[in-house]
């Protein structure tokens, strides 16, 4: 009777075992299969990322969820240092505010901003953007201590500020005559041009910094700003998911417009 009751509990005990494996085996299966279905997941849109055209990558809802996604932690990784963990650029470094829709290259599409991210800029990468950069104006003897100050001058005009209107005049004069040429880069209406990189200089939108000692700095001492190339050191995957959160961000409906109009 004794030996029954124990022999019973023991063969309860071993089924009810053995069930709790085949169950513990079932959710491991069912778990591996569920990391599967993920991987899997994620290889697809991987490469729905990689194969769509950039600009029709935005247009896509689950593209963009994932990019934005896959590109958020990359940017505080690799791009936070010099563009600020909010995007709002560091003058220090003249980095730019990538959440604005004033762009140095190109009108801002994911198009441009993905060329940006593979080459970089003056990056010494051979497909880098590098037409040109600023010139040091005082440094090289082209334009006087007194001259740099009436161009600044007609810098804050230009950019709708305070400015001095003697010196502001004669800074004008200087911007258009041909000892500093300034409209060969910046255009005769300082809008810039965006194949040279020069900044539109009429929005007041300075990543160099934008209060006089600043804009005197970059005349006098000029600017070389460089932006690395990130082709080899991150996937085209992850550049597509880079470039399509930047445009996104940059295109939110709260997203700040260039400061007197034009391109968006
Ligand atoms: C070492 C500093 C540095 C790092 C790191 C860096 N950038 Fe830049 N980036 C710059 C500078 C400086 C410029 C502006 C160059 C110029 O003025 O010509 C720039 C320009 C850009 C532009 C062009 C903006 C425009 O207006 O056309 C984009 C886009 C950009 N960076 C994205 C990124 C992304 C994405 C990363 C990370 C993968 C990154 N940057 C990492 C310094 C950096
Ligand atoms: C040869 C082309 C070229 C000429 C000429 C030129 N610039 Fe520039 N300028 C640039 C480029 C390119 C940049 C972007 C910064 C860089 O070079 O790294 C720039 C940057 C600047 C900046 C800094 C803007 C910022 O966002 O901080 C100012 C200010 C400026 N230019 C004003 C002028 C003025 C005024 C003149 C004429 C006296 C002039 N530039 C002539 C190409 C030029």
């Amino acid at each position: 009777m004794l030996d029954r009751r124990i022999v019973h509990s023991m063969s309860t005990r071993r089924t009810r075992s053995r069930w709790l494996l085949a169950v513990a085996a079932i959710a491991l299966a069912g778990g591996a299969i569920a990391a599967g279905d993920l991987r899997v997941h994620r290889e697809r849109l991987e490469r729905r990322l990689l194969a769509a055209w950039p600009d029709e990558a935005a247009a896509d809802p689950v593209l963009v969820r994932f990019a934005v996604a896959e590109a958020r932690p990359l940017f505080q990784r690799d791009c936070a240092a010099c563009h600020g963990a909010d995007l709002r650029g560091n003058t220090a470094v003249g980095a730019p505010d990538l959440t604005d829709r004033v762009w140095l290259y190109g009108t801002g599409r994911v198009f441009d901003i993905e060329r940006t991210i593979l080459y970089g800029i003056r990056s010494g990468e051979s497909k880098a953007r590098n037409v040109t950069d600023m010139p040091a104006f005082g440094l090289r003897g082209v334009l006087t201590d007194a001259q740099i100050r009436d161009v600044v001058q007609y810098l804050l005009e230009l950019s709708h500020r305070p400015y001095e209107p003697e010196a502001a005049e004669q800074g004008r004069a200087l911007y258009y005559g041909t000892q500093a040429d300034c409209t060969d880069c910046h255009g005769s209406d300082a809008r810039g041009d965006s194949d040279y990189g020069a900044p539109d200089l009429t929005v007041n939108v300075w990543d160099s910094g934008g209060d006089p000692q600043s804009l005197y700095d970059s005349l006098y001492f000029g600017r070389h700003r460089i932006m690395p190339a990130w082709l080899g050191t991150l996937s085209l995957e992850q550049i597509r998911a880079l470039a399509v959160y930047l445009y996104t961000v940059s295109h939110a409906p709260g997203a700040a417009p260039p400061a007197a109009g034009g391109a968006g």
